[in-house]
């Protein structure tokens, strides 16, 4: 699972340094699908429940599960969720960063991209043997709602391993000490979406883009981390 991980990083590395103004989303989905098969791997979103690409990007509004396109241009001052999967050799890796686009965005979304990247990494610490899914949970709604912002509900993080979606279910809210426990070789995809304005959520007509229902810019990131003696060991860095 590290070695997935380790490839999803460098894919996402390549679409992250693609992100400017004038890029169309299908432009950075083009640069990862060849990166995923020059490294020996194979895309894990394409094709799951018919979904067409091997990234999700999501613009601004869009929350997750946007779909990468000729026609959606980024522009200067947009933020662009980026989500890749990978499967190598039986073994998944699941991982996604959010970027500003251009030289500048406001000081608010870019704390919205540092409270979300930050409670990512709260949620982390939490992923300890003993702990319980609950506390991972408590720990990122914590950090995000001192700072202002929203967690979404209706999507949430997951086991992964021999698939890309396994039990348990990892919601970014929670009560600490309930859920299910946290055992050793346990590996959880932790992968907070943050809303700057209400939590709720629409789905577009393409059945597929989750946009924020208030109209507000939202993020996402998402790491792979094993639950070990050692304590958390993230898998998608
Ligand atoms: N990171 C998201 C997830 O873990 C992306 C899934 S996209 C899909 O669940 F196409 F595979 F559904
Ligand atoms: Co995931």
């Amino acid at each position: 699972m590290r070695r997935s991980g380790r490839i999803v990083r460098q894919v996402l590395e390549a679409a992250r340094e693609a992100v400017r103004p004038g890029v169309a989303t299908m432009e950075l989905e083009r640069i990862a699908e060849s990166k995923i098969r020059d490294l020996g791997a194979k895309p894990a979103f394409k094709g799951y429940y018919d979904y067409p690409c091997v990234l999700c990007t999501s613009v601004n509004d869009e929350i997750v599960h946007g779909i990468p396109s000729e026609r959606r241009v980024l522009k200067a001052g947009d933020i662009v969720s980026i989500d890749c999967g990978v499967v190598l050799d039986g073994f998944y890796g699941d991982a996604a960063i959010t970027v500003p686009v251009g030289e500048e965005i406001t000081e608010e979304l870019q704390k919205l991209l540092e409270v979300t990247r930050d409670s990512l990494f709260r949620g982390i610490e939490a992923a300890r043997s003993g702990n319980t899914v609950g506390d991972v949970g408590a720990a990122v709604q914590r950090h995000v709602e001192a700072n202002g912002f929203s967690v979404v509900r209706e999507f949430v993080g997951h086991g992964i391993g021999t698939k890309l979606h396994e039990d348990p279910q990892v919601p970014n809210f929670g009560t600490p000490g309930h859920g299910p426990k946290l055992r050793d070789g346990m590996v959880l995809a932790i992968e907070p979406m943050v809303n700057v304005g209400r939590a709720g959520t629409r789905l577009l007509d393409d059945k597929w883009t989750a946009v924020t229902e208030d109209g507000s810019y939202s993020a996402h990131f998402e790491h792979c981390v094993a639950v070990t003696k050692n304590g958390p060991m993230i898998l998608t860095e």
